[in-house]
């Protein structure tokens, strides 16, 4: 996508005159104030990128780790370098299952090899997991787009398709398009008028900052609102419909995403607006079936919670303290939608319904290999 009207991914490599060049993110905790780049040039700067989320979603989460497999075979191609590679880089963030899934792909296809051959094999793997995000995104938009269109239809002509959207599901969370967004992309291209209202997403506010910044670079109309307004405009049908972005989808259809999407796919049922979840298939996790149980949530610093970043009148970013001296805070960063409040699941393949026998039917190479 762009920022300034400058094509940008994510995460890219770049010519640096050394063999492999240098890989290179934008460091997502300072935007929307400042566009921080950052060159990630050993192991540790990956782990450090990926834990405290200078870098975030996961697909993108999967796509940086994929790189930081590849800088490390560059510094020390062994079986053990590998290993330990796979743990430093899994151990960063535990909800998200792109990270596994590119760690467990890497180290597959990189183990058969000559140790010689593995830099310039990581590699090629890591910038073609870039490209497959790209291009798995780009067809989630197209068939969220069908449905776009179908609420369209239904509407006076110039009457937005008002869509509502939690946390950053974004370009900046995968390597271009985004999940959730891609439809919502794809829709304005094909000039289908839409009014997205942008969950702020406390405590870190990726929607405030992240998904209100890039719809405003795009020019897409939207809203910011308080986590809490969501049910309200629901219940007086201002949404149309929910499309979400997930962290971990279970075999049986069970969805994980950012903290408080559960409290809006229970709005949405109880007020009859269809809820979306958008995914690429690498975030299909076929060895858990029960979200609830089985899926690790990531606990993060309660200070997330007793502070909040922002930018000054002097344009400094500053973090303020908003509870009191003491206040104990919990933190959960991630919870799980029963499959059973989820409409249609927005894959690389298709929409289908979030059960074990669709998925299964969707993607019958991955399902039966567990
Ligand atoms: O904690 P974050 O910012 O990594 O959480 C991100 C989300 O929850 C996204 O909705 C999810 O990763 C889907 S991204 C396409």
């Amino acid at each position: 996508m762009k920022i300034d009207g400058k094509p940008f991914r994510s995460i890219w490599r770049e010519e640096d005159g050394s063999p492999w060049g240098v890989v290179k993110i934008i460091d997502q905790r300072w935007l929307p104030h400042d566009l921080r780049i950052e060159a990630l040039v050993d192991r540790q700067a990956f782990a450090v990128a990926i834990r405290d989320m200078w870098v975030r979603g996961a697909p993108l989460i999967g796509a940086t780790a994929a790189y930081g497999v590849a800088v490390q075979m560059a510094e020390d191609p062994s079986n053990a370098s590998l290993d330990e590679t796979w743990e430093v880089l899994h151990e960063t963030r535990p909800t998200a299952i792109n990270l596994r899934w590119a760690l467990d792909d890497m180290r597959a296809r990189l183990r058969p090899l000559p140790p010689e051959e593995r830099a310039r094999a990581a590699f090629a793997r890591a910038d073609t997991i870039c490209e497959e995000d790209v291009e798995m995104n780009r067809k989630i938009g197209e068939h969220g787009l069908a449905i776009i269109r179908d609420i369209a239809a239904k509407k006076q002509p110039g009457e937005p398709v008002r869509i509502l959207t939690h946390c950053n599901a974004g370009w900046p969370a995968t390597v271009d398009w985004g999940t959730a967004t891609s439809p919502i992309y794809q829709a304005v291209e094909a000039g289908i008028p839409v009014h997205v209202f942008v969950d702020e997403t406390r405590p870190r506010n990726q929607g405030a900052q992240l998904t209100a910044w890039e719809l405003n670079s795009h020019g897409v109309p939207h809203s910011l609102i308080v986590d809490n307004a969501g049910g309200h405009l629901m219940q007086h049908g201002e949404v149309d419909m929910v499309i979400v972005g997930t962290d971990r989808t279970t075999a049986n259809g069970d969805v994980c995403n950012k903290i408080g999407t559960y409290l809006k796919a229970l709005a949405a049922r109880a007020n009859e607006v269809p809820f979306y979840v958008a995914l690429p298939s690498p975030t299909i996790d076929w060895t858990v079936k029960d979200g609830v149980r089985e899926i690790p949530i990531e606990e993060r610093s309660g200070a997330e919670v007793t502070h909040v970043q922002g930018r000054d009148a002097e344009g400094r970013i500053v973090t303020v303290q908003v509870s009191p001296d003491g206040t104990d805070a919990r933190n959960p960063a991630f919870d799980v939608t029963p499959r059973a409040l989820v409409t249609g699941l927005i894959t690389e393949r298709g929409v289908c319904e979030a059960s074990p026998e669709a998925l299964a039917t969707m993607f019958p190479d991955r399902a039966n290999k567990v």
